[in-house]
């Protein structure tokens, strides 16, 4: 079979999985159906080549070629994460974790003999779709979320993360901080599909990450008064929905001002009826930024507008701008002729890990259509067999026998 056979005879596997047929879109939330099938497909996958499967604390599954604890230094690590936004593309994520078991397969038929543990990770709740928190996986594990605070999140019908869990069959008061997995990982290289325009005009299938802007999530509430639609005069009206939009129009407002990104994604209106003017409206916030001041600064100018609305601002998560471990950095580039370095405004668990002191680093993957989070996410498929050999070439050298 050729490369790209086998490429696709992988690929192919969990294309169906979690997809909607008529927008082409993926909803693998975090435990529900397509997500626990998306875990069995890759446990099946690392039984088969006889990778021991170790999950941690969290749940997150990590795959090991060679003994985990076989090296004083830790192993190195790749992989990304199977879960996806509402109506996402197929590409993030699970392009990392089927390069990673692909670069694995490549290099063993190589003959390689690695003198270092590797292994490929799929962490948990990486976009955070339904429980409102993003690198739920890796923040636990590094302890940046406490487990009562991520068992406590709620999903839109109310179910709680432990309930999600249960349901699921799993043991959420296994959950917390976990050290020993932390301390397996020497390096951790992620592989991610490019979700910008960064790649499209280089002329190059693979980029180097170097660092991660500093993002977060708020939630917003915006008071009104329920009243009936029919009946009640203009001038006596408190409509949240009017408040939102001026709200919406102040976040691009804020973004433009400050030099940063700034989204209204997600609203909820109560009670949402359509003969009724708006009692409440929600509206859930994800701004980013290249340094924290912009951040701060946007996140402070759309909060004021909120206050002059009668409302609150409540954050959710927040992640610290994320520099990725610069000798790595340069290692990498150089080894892959020169690859072109990348920072990106999207949030990844390689962050996470970075943050708590985990040397780390990314390879993105061209993507044509410049767009992600969306069925048009895109990648050739020359592109990602590009990115397994790349990815392969990493492994290798991180893990070559010493001289
Ligand atoms: C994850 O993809 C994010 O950047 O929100
Ligand atoms: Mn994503
Ligand atoms: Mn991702």
């Amino acid at each position: 079979m050729t490369q790209a056979a086998i490429f696709d005879q992988l690929w192919s596997a969990i294309t169906d999985i979690g997809r909607n047929p008529v927008t082409g879109g993926y909803r693998r939330f975090a435990w529900t159906e397509a997500d626990l099938r998306m875990r069995e497909w890759f446990a099946g996958q690392c039984q088969s080549r006889g990778l021991e499967l170790i999950e941690d604390r969290m749940g997150n599954q990590w795959a090991w070629w060679g003994d985990p604890d076989g090296s004083a230094t830790g192993g190195i690590v790749t992989g990304s994460h199977l879960d996806s936004v509402p109506d996402g593309g197929a590409f993030d994520g699970p392009l990392g974790v089927v390069s990673g078991l692909l670069a694995v397969d490549r290099l063993r038929s190589d003959g390689f003999r690695p003198s270092r543990p590797i292994g490929v990770v799929n962490f948990v709740d990486e976009e955070g779709a339904r429980f409102g928190v993003s690198c739920v996986g890796s923040r636990v594990i590094t302890g940046v979320l406490g487990p009562d605070q991520a068992l406590a999140l709620r999903d839109a019908d109310g179910v709680t993360m432990a309930e999600a869990m249960r349901a699921a069959g799993r043991q959420p008061e296994q959950l917390g901080p976990d050290p020993e997995a932390l301390s397996r990982i020497g390096s951790f290289v992620e592989l991610h599909i490019e979700q910008g325009r960064g790649l499209i005009n280089l002329g190059r299938p693979v980029a180097v990450g170097n660092g991660l802007w500093a993002h977060g999530r708020w939630r917003m509430e915006i008071p009104g008064q329920a009243n009936h639609a029919g009946t009640t005069r203009l001038n006596d009206r408190r409509d949240a929905v009017i408040g939102c939009a001026q709200l919406v129009l102040a976040t691009r407002a804020a973004a433009e001002a400050h030099n940063s990104l700034a989204t209204v994604g997600k609203i909820n209106i109560m009670p949402g009826g359509v003969n009724a003017i708006a009692g409440l409206a929600t509206a859930w916030l994800d701004a980013r930024a290249a340094d924290e001041a912009a951040l701060s600064a946007t996140v402070d100018h759309i909060e004021g507008q909120l206050a002059s609305l009668g409302g609150v601002m409540i954050e959710e998560s927040r992640t610290p701008y994320t520099e990725f471990d610069g000798a790595l950095v340069t290692r990498l580039a150089r080894l892959l002729d020169d690859a072109p370095v990348l920072s990106t405004g999207a949030g990844h668990d390689a962050g996470i890990l970075a943050n708590a002191g985990v040397s780390a680093a990314m390879i993105f993957v061209r993507n044509p259509t410049g767009i992600s989070h969306s069925p048009a996410e895109w990648a050739e498929p020359e592109d990602c067999l590009a990115g397994v050999i790349a990815l392969a070439s990493v492994l290798a050298d991180l893990a070559k026998p010493e001289p």
